[in-house]
């Protein structure tokens, strides 16, 4: 079963160490390598999973400028933070490392070193770039913010639009504003290494598309999940561009050229070099050799095989295979397995509205609860966002815990171990003959949940490890062993089921440990069995295969224990209440999302509505009221004649800006002077909460002098 290759390097997207993961992070990239990545060193397979943080980049510089402290602040406390979460929530990494140690900074520059030296791969440009003159810099595209030109979003950043979720450059924004000195930036020139991917597009669409790599087979594309290989062709479909892999910032790693002071390699360019330095950080900590690193980068009998979100694709499967092509030396993944995104209860998680719950948070709301970890674990491998999005609710995770872990589970070990004990004295029965045909049927239901974890089919997995138990338990009364006994207590029936029952709790005792290591450790202490450890499922698989137990006769288990105690219990509420709490905190939150409801006006009669004569116009000119903020002076053209009115929307337009606009304006409103001039009708505008005006205007271009009925 799966690869022929020894060794395998599996790695989790390196977080960014400007803020706490919530459970989407978790469901995306992390929860889905720990499976795979526990389960082939329980297939015995040499396997090294890292990640660790990810420290560089203008997210960070713009966090700690907000907070007021140094970026090193930051990341130190983010890189503890979730480094100790992951911990606690059992993601096993052999390594996490940051990308601000020394050995990542001198790999990032030897690779970048490499690529310049070989030539062809980089070219240096001179553009114009946005420079904030009051704080002498130029500005990183997060540090530029805008009106989106798709969507007219106002608060759209320079390298995206947050709102339609394009991606911008910073001189496509409206209205740019440095978000340093809250001013328009000015256009500066400056140079910048672009890495040549459009060099490197003929050979990514085949081994994309085709699994091949210099005319060899590489990898199976079949394997490779549809939207992934669908957002890599749409990439290469639009054509490759050169990208720039440099930036003007002192936050990062310094570009390793003479007289590049102040420039720093792009965040997105140094990143994925951080497997690279985790690896080899490892290979010097753990096995002592500088060198170790090699053996899962540069060796053909190694595999790579990178977990990450949807958000990441491009760099991974196009950008990051294309360097390591580049630099020459090194393995491309055989497979780039991105989950899609998990929503929070029907919407994205957000922290500044408090919508969802970050990992840390979660450890600490259920502190009281012996198995959150897998708990939760559970409820997102059961709902994992593979193929879509998906969504975690509440409501599901009790049920999921209550109904297919207690109920199922937890109730079937529990009728094997009371049973055993019943009836053999909580020793394994040695049936009159060897049950051949009922193990290898349990080897291979067993070997179907292997074979989904190999294809990154976690939940089916899962769901087809529960299988195991509920078939276990309709077998149980289908045998009805109670029975028998009544009528022959020395039947080999029982003798059979119960030692059948014994092995198939075995397998679920192994087979779950990759989904819920916390759970496998409690039911492998309950049988009295020896944890699974490296190997162990492979040998299960082959002792079932032919036709050996996996418990013997004469074994002693432990005494029954119950193994999930109900969230949703009349007596306990304590787990319950917490859920309550979250959920009202919710209910709370989505409340003061409704709209408003205002406060109407008194009803009018049509006849009071047929008072208003409102015409279509249009502004001929606009001038400031002298002595007055808040006042445009406005000539209008109502077609039959002009009218001078007057207008408080000097705070929102410029004179200029409103020439030729179409209005609606109120005719036969009696004339009032203000500030001196006589305003002979009422321009109408829609104003919304913040008091902001915008006009009202005919759809179209329009005939001005109509009435508005
Ligand atoms: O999107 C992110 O959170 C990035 N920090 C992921 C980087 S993955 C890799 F390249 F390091
Ligand atoms: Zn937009």
């Amino acid at each position: 079963m799966g690869s022929t290759k020894n060794r395998l390097l599996v790695t989790s997207a390196l977080p960014y160490a400007n803020g706490a993961l919530h459970l989407g992070h978790l469901a995306g990239a992390y929860l889905p390598a720990d499976i795979y990545v526990r389960y082939k060193r329980l297939m015995g397979k040499d396997v090294l999973f890292v990640c660790g943080s990810d420290e560089h980049g203008a997210a960070i510089t713009i966090r700690a400028k907000k907070e007021g402290i140094s970026p090193k602040e930051i990341i130190d406390k983010y890189h503890n933070l979730n480094k100790d979460t992951f911990q606690k929530l059992g993601i096993s990494f052999d390594f996490y490392h940051r990308t601000s140690a020394p050995l990542h900074h001198e790999t990032a520059q030897e690779f970048f070193k490499k690529l310049l030296d070989k030539g062809g791969e980089f070219e240096e440009r001179t553009t114009d770039q946005y420079y904030d003159a009051e704080y002498n810099q130029f500005l990183a595209d997060r540090y530029i913010k805008g009106t989106c030109p798709h969507c007219e979003y106002e608060e759209a950043f320079g390298d995206q639009c947050e709102n339609c979720g394009r991606d911008l450059s910073p001189t496509e924004l409206i209205k740019p504003v440095s978000t340093l000195s809250g001013k328009k930036p000015e256009l500066k020139s400056t140079s910048h290494w672009y890495f040549r991917l459009d060099n490197h597009e003929e050979w990514l669409r085949k081994w994309i598309q085709e699994g091949t790599l210099e005319g060899q087979a590489h990898h199976d594309p079949r394997s490779w999940k549809k939207h992934v290989i669908g957002q890599c062709l749409s990439w290469l479909d639009s054509g490759l561009q050169p990208r720039a892999i440099t930036r003007d910032l002192d936050w990062g790693i310094p570009v390793p050229v003479e007289g590049a002071s102040n420039k720093v390699l792009y965040v997105w360019f140094d990143a994925p070099i951080g497997y690279i330095s985790a690896t080899r950080q490892w290979g010097i900590d753990k096995k002592g050799d500088p060198d170790y690193w090699k053996k899962y980068w540069q060796s053909p009998d190694s595999e790579l095989v990178h977990f990450i979100g949807k958000d990441n694709i491009v760099f991974h499967c196009i950008v990051f295979p294309a360097m390591l092509k580049a630099h020459g030396s090194y393995q491309l993944p055989v497979n780039v397995p991105a989950n899609q995104f998990l929503n929070f209860e029907g919407q994205k998680f957000s922290k500044s509205r408090g919508w969802g719950i970050e990992q840390h948070e979660y450890l600490e709301l259920f502190k009281s609860f012996p198995n959150k970890e897998d708990a939760l674990r559970y409820a997102l491998i059961r709902n994992m966002p593979e193929n879509r999005d998906a969504d975690f609710k509440w409501d599901d995770f009790v049920d999921y815990h209550d109904k297919e872990l207690a109920d199922n589970l937890g109730n079937y070990l529990n009728r094997v171990i009371v049973l055993t004990h019943k009836y053999f004295d909580g020793k394994c029965p040695s049936p009159e003959n060897m049950p051949v045909e009922g193990l290898r049927s349990l080897f291979e239901k067993a070997e179907e949940v292997g074979r989904l974890i190999e294809k990154f089919s976690f939940k089916a997995a899962i769901m087809a490890l529960m299988e195991i138990s509920s078939f276990g338990n309709t077998y149980l009364q289908d045998v009805s062993p109670w029975k028998i006994f009544k009528r022959d207590p020395d039947s080999p029936l029982i003798k059979e089921c119960i030692f059948l029952s014994l092995q198939n709790v075995a397998i679920l005792s192994q087979l779950i440990k990759p989904f819920l290591p916390g759970i496998a450790k409690k039911m492998a202490d309950l049988l009295g069995l020896p944890a699974a450890s490296e190997g162990s499922i492979a040998d299960m698989f082959e002792k079932l295969s032919s036709g050996e137990s996996l418990i013997n006769p004469g074994h002693k288990i432990g005494d029954p224990e119950i193994l999930f105690a109900k969230i949703d219990d009349r007596k306990d509420r304590s787990i319950m209440d917490i859920i309550d709490i979250q959920k009202e905190k919710l209910a709370k939150i989505m409340e003061e999302q409704k709209p408003k409801q205002p406060s109407l006006k008194d009803r009018i009669t049509y006849d009071d509505f047929t008072k208003l004569d409102i015409r279509t116009a249009r502004i001929l000119s606009a001038e400031k009221v002298k002595g007055a903020d808040k006042l445009l002076k406005l000539e209008v053209d109502m077609g039959f004649e002009k009218r001078t009115l007057v207008s408080g929307i000097a705070k929102f337009f410029k004179p200029d800006e409103i020439v030729g606009q179409q209005v609606l304006v109120l005719a036969n409103l009696a004339p009032r002077k203000i500030r001196g001039v006589e305003s002979n009708g009422m321009v109408l505008m829609a104003e919304n909460e913040e008091g902001k005006l915008t006009f009202v205007e005919p759809k179209g271009s329009w005939d001005i002098g109509f009435p508005v009925n």
